[in-house]
C-alpha cells in the first residue's frame, strides 16, 4: 500500500508515520509537509536515515500548491491519502485567521480535487471534536451532533469537513472523516497546554491558566488517535464520520495540577490569566460507532499516558531546547550536509 500523508512532520502526523511504518512492512509513505513553525523533520529523522531509499519519502511542499499536489498524485498512484496538514492552534487562529482559511479550507479543497482527478481509492480527512462547538455539563458529542464551531480554527476545520462530505456526495470520492478529542504525547509543540505546562513547570515559570480553568477537555493519548485513523483507513466505510475520544475528561486546572505533581514543581506556579475569547467550555466524545464498525477503543489510561508523556519530554530535553530556540528550523540542512559528506 502506498499512502500520501499530509502534515507528517507535525505532532500527530509524525506519530502516525512512526506507528504505520513500524507495524505495516508492506506500506510505503510519501509525506507532504510545508514545514511551518509546527513542522519538524527531526521528528522523523531516524526514519529518514533508515527508510529514505525504500518506504519513506519526504516532499517539502504546500497542500495549496495546484501544480505540485496533482503532479504527486499522478506520479505515485497512491492507494490512499491521509490528510493531517492544518493550522492547528486555536489561539493563533484568534490572532490571525487567514492562514487557517488558506491551509485548512483551500488546501483541503486542492487535495480533494486532485484526489478526485487521480481517482484515489481512499481519502481519510482528519478532523476534530471542536467542529461540534461546546457542551454544557451533561451529554456527549456524537457523529450526528450538528456542527457549531466557535473559533476561526474550528470554523475552518468544519468548512473542510463539509467540503470532504460534498466530494463524497457529489463525486463519489471515497472520503472518510475522523473527529478526535484533545491529543497529548511525544512531539507535541509546546504551545499546547500539556507540553507548555510541562516546560514552564520544569523551568519554574508561571503557567497561564485561562479564565477559571474549569473548561473540560477529553484527553486521548496520541497513539490511540493514530490507531483510530489507521482503523478508519483500513476498515472504515466511505462517506462515514468516526469520532474518537479518550474517555478522560479533565478540567484544565486538573491537568496543570497533575503536571505540577508529577514534576514536583511549586503549585504556586499556577497563574490565572484573561480567558480565551469564545472559549469552548466542554468537549466530550461518544465513540460507539468507531467501536462497533472499526473495533476501536482507546487503550491508554490517562494516568499511564501522562506519566509516559512527561517521561518522554524529560528524556528529550534536546528536542524541546531546539524547538524553543528555533534551531529545529535549521536542523535538516545541517543534518543532510553531514550525511552527504
Ligand atoms: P500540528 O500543528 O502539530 O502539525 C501540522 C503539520 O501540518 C505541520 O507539520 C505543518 O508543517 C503542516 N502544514 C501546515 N500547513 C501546511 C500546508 N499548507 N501544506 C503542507 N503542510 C502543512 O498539528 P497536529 O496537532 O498534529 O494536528 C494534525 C491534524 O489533526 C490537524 O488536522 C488537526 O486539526 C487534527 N486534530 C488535532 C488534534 C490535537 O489535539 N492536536 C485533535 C483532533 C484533530
Ligand atoms: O479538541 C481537539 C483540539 O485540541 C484540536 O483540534 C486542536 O488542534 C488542538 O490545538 C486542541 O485545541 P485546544 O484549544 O483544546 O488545545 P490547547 O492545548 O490550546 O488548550 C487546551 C485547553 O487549555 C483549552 O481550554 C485552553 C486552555 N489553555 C491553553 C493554553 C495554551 C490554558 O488555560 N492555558 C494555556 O496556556
Amino acid at each position: 500500500m502506498q499512502v500520501l500523508v499530509t502534515g507528517g512532520c507535525g505532532f500527530i502526523g509524525s506519530n502516525f508515520i512512526h506507528h504505520m511504518l513500524a507495524t505495516h512492512p508492506d506500506l510505503s509513505i510519501v509525506n507532504l509537509d510545508k514545514l511551518t513553525y509546527a513542522g519538524n523533520r527531526r521528528n522523523l529523522a531516524e526514519i529518514e536515515a533508515s527508510e529514505s531509499e525504500r518506504r519513506y519519502h519526504f516532499v517539502h511542499g504546500d497542500i495549496c500548491d495546484q501544480a505540485l499536489v496533482p503532479e504527486l498524485m499522478r506520479r505515485f498512484a497512491f492507494d490512499a491519502v491521509v490528510h493531517f496538514a492544518a493550522e492547528s492552534h486555536v489561539d493563533r487562529s484568534i490572532n490571525d485567521p487567514f492562514p487557517f482559511i488558506t491551509t485548512n479550507v483551500l488546501g483541503t479543497q486542492n487535495l480533494l480535487e486532485a484526489a478526485r482527478q487521480a481517482k484515489i481509492p481512499r481519502f481519510v480527512h482528519v478532523s476534530t471534536d471542536e467542529v461540534y462547538g461546546s457542551l454544557g455539563p451533561e451529554g456527549l458529542f456524537t457523529e450526528d451532533t450538528p456542527l457549531a464551531p466557535n473559533s476561526p480554527y474550528s470554523a475552518s476545520k468544519a468548512s473542510s469537513d463539509l467540503l470532504a462530505r460534498a466530494y463524497f456526495q457529489t463525486y463519489g470520492l471515497p472520503v472518510l472523516i475522523t473527529r478526535c478529542s484533545n491529543n497529548y504525547g511525544p512531539y507535541q509543540f509546546p504551545e499546547k497546554l500539556i507540553p507548555l505546562a510541562y516546560l514552564k513547570a520544569s523551568q519554574g515559570q508561571a503557567i497561564p491558566v485561562y479564565g477559571d480553568g474549569l473548561q473540560v477537555r477529553d484527553w486521548i493519548y496520541v497513539l490511540d488517535h493514530c490507531k483510530g485513523v489507521e482503523a478508519a483507513l483500513l476498515r472504515g466505510h466511505a462517506g462515514a464520520v468516526y469520532n474518537f475520544g479518550g474517555d478522560a475528561e479533565r478540567t484544565n486546572l486538573e491537568i496543570v495540577q497533575t503536571i505540577l505533581r508529577l514534576t514536583g514543581a511549586n503549585p504556586e506556579l499556577i497563574s490565572f490569566v484573561t480567558d480565551r475569547p469564545g472559549h469552548d467550555r466542554r468537549y466530550a466524545m461518544a465513540f460507539e460507532r468507531s467501536t462497533r464498525d472499526l473495533g476501536w477503543t482507546p487503550q491508554q489510561s490517562f494516568e499511564q499516558g501522562m506519566a509516559q508523556t512527561l517521561s518522554w519530554y524529560a528524556a528529550n530535553g534536546a528536542w524541546l531546547d531546539e524547538v524553543q530556540s528555533g534551531a529545529y528550523r535549521q536542523f535538516m540542512d545541517t543534518w543532510y550536509a553531514t550525511r552527504q559528506t
